[in-house]
């Protein structure tokens, strides 16, 4: 089956079961500093499965795409991608097992035609705070048995614990920061036979295989999560006001399983891409485990960075850039593997086929392909240079030890792997030791970091965030005022500290206009307007004169969040200042706001600004 046919697939049932589609957000989060990356289809949603209404109604569904840096290391074997789609659906607060798990059964054995004889699945098996999911089991056994499968424990459906069978963005309940929602999940794996677990040189075959085994047997193909709680400040679980359901299923994964193959990069997510990569190198990706291990990793970081590049990420040393210039540059080392050197610029030629793929679904990427196809080559042909330059070095070196084998992978990226084999080549060995012990200093380094940026934000409504967020409104607003109507969001970011917000704009902002644009804001939140939201569609809204951040993909039907009394009359003391459509949430009145205040403001590139704000901690 072709992937197109299963995400329409997808859509359309679940469209018949009475969700709207909506559309997949971008993969930089808006509003959300917590992550770099939208990693799942629910993180878009978080504010309505923390309670917050969605325009479109209680039950959802789309495909979003993804980024999962945390495969990284795992990329290469026959199922694990970097950027992935995942299809979901949603209940917020409406329908919750019994109807989820037999609809994701009939998807998957009647529209893609799985076999399910071939089906297994998990659930959760309780932990000192929440109950075993005896309820999934009783549901999941009444569906097998609709067809004829006597679904006993432990032989058809396996219970595991929070490691496994718990989903929040962080991990199990321990690992979830305040504000976070999460739930017990129920796991589907399709089952690619037992020759997988015994063939020989399985490290496995001894061992009794289950549907988490690690030799590749059965595949997760999806996910259907209860999210009902939130963890609370005092580190216990909270029960939801609302039961929510976030499924999430790789389309990489269902359109392989579709095809009974369980190699995802033969599909035509990937295959186009492959067929290029051998053309380059002249080798064949099924020739040995090496090659297509190599090819695997080009095909997958080289799309990855195209859908960034898509989306507005740029090559740089700092965050989502910084990600981005990783993944080509590993991309490119495993491509030198494969013999392509020299002409670094060879990953320009994947631009296309990438484009291709995705032309129905993200059409961007083909408006853009020509400048994305520009910034690769240009960020490959640099790294290449440097590499090698490095190259170079390092047979310079007389005898390299391993704080000059850390070096090598600080400036140039070079993996130890890489370090080694050049080392080896010249009858030298590097010792393991001082390397392994620089790199885990810089690992616990960018661990913290990450920790860092999963605190707060909006995910966890913390009064400081949502107060922020409200002054953005003020200060979109304010800036077209101000500095005329060719303002536009480029892209915000919210912290308990500041906001940040990014607009078009071609000059520096002079001191007297930083201080037109402080007063206003603040004589608005003197004035402490009511903050309210309509229901309403996005061409209305729009013809409403609502701002709206225009990188962004909307729904039909949208939230228009005013600040200021719809109901005055214009001119009024209280009338609409601003009038934004967003997802909330917002303070419900201004005046708590206290004083607003610009801390910087500086250039972002040509034509767009950025600003650093806050407001008082008091009113
Ligand atoms: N949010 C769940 C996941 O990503 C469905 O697996």
């Amino acid at each position: 089956m072709k992937s197109a046919d299963v995400r329409r697939k997808y859509i359309e049932f679940f469209v018949k079961r009475g969700h709207k589609e909506i559309p997949s957000a971008a993969l930089v989060p808006e509003n959300d500093p917590t992550t770099l990356f939208n990693s799942s289809g629910m993180q878009p949603l978080i504010p309505y499965l923390l309670g917050e209404e969605h325009p479109e109604g209680k039950r959802l569904v789309n495909s979003q795409k993804g980024v999962r840096m945390q495969d990284i290391d795992e990329v290469g074997d026959n199922r694990h991608t970097i950027f992935f789609e995942m299809l979901g659906n949603w209940s917020l607060g409406d329908y919750f097992k019994k109807e989820q798990l037999p609809w994701i059964f009939e998807f998957v054995t009647r529209e893609l035609g799985l076999d399910p004889r071939r089906l297994y699945v998990t659930v959760f098996a309780g932990n000192n705070s929440v109950p075993k999911d005896t309820e999934s089991i009783k549901v999941w056994q009444e569906i097998f048995s609709n067809v004829g499968i006597e679904a006993e424990e432990n032989e058809r459906i396996f219970a595991y614990p929070a490691a496994k069978n718990w989903w929040s963005r962080a991990g199990e309940p321990d690992k979830m920061p305040p504000g976070e929602p999460g739930g017990p999940d129920s796991e589907m794996f399709y089952d690619f036979g037992e020759q997988l677990h015994l063939h020989e040189h399985s490290p496995w075959k001894d061992e009794t295989c289950h549907p988490n085994c690690d030799c590749g047997r059965y595949m997760e193909i999806c996910n259907s999560v209860f999210m009902q709680f939130v963890k609370q400040a005092d580190g216990t679980l909270k029960e939801l006001s609302q039961k929510n359901v976030d499924f999430g299923g790789g389309l990489e994964r269902l359109t392989a399983a579709s095809n009974d193959n369980p190699d995802v990069f033969t599909t035509d997510l990937f295959s186009s891409i492959i067929r290029i990569i051998e053309g380059l190198s002249k080798k064949n990706y099924t020739d040995e485990p090496k090659t297509t291990r190599a090819m695997r990793i080009v095909a997958d970081h080289i799309k990855c960075s195209v859908m960034m590049l898509a989306d507005g990420v740029l090559p740089s040393n700092k965050l989502q850039g910084y990600v981005l210039r990783r993944l080509v540059r590993r991309a490119l080392l495993h491509g030198r593997s494969l013999g392509l050197a020299g002409d670094w610029k060879y990953v320009g030629q994947l631009v296309t086929p990438v484009a291709q793929i995705y032309e129905d679904a993200y059409p961007e990427v083909v408006t853009k392909a020509q400048e994305i196809k520009l910034l690769l080559e240009e960020e490959a042909y640099r790294f290449g240079k440097s590499l090698e330059k490095g190259l170079k070095k390092i047979e310079k070196i007389e005898k390299l030890d391993g704080t000059q084998a850390f070096k090598l992978y600080e400036s140039f990226g070079f993996p130890w792997e890489m370090t080694e084999e050049i080392a080896r080549s010249r009858g030298q060995v590097v010792e393991k030791g001082e390397f392994a012990k620089a790199f885990k200093t810089h690992q616990d380094k960018s661990r913290t970091a990450a920790r860092g940026m999963f605190k707060g934000g909006l995910a966890d409504h913390s009064e400081e965030v949502v107060k922020l967020h409200t002054a953005t409104h003020l200060l979109h607003q304010a800036l077209r005022i101000i500095l005329g109507n060719h303002v536009q969001q480029k892209g915000s970011n919210i912290t308990a500290e500041r906001l940040r917000f990014d607009f078009s704009h071609p000059s520096k902002l002079s001191e007297e206009e930083i201080k037109k644009i402080e007063n206003l804001i603040n004589e608005q939140i003197k004035k402490d307007l009511p903050v309210s939201f309509k229901i309403t569609t996005y061409t209305d809204a729009i013809k409403d004169g609502a701002l709206a951040f225009f990188g962004e993909r909307y729904p039909e039907k949208v939230k228009v969040y005013s600040v200021g009394n719809p109901s005055a009359s214009s001119g009024s003391r209280n009338s609409v200042f601003s009038r934004e459509i967003c997802g909330g949430p917002h303070v419900e009145h201004t005046g708590i706001l206290g004083r607003f205040k610009i801390m910087k403001e500086e250039a972002l590139g040509a034509g767009t600004r950025r600003i650093y704000a806050t407001v008082s901690k008091t009113p």
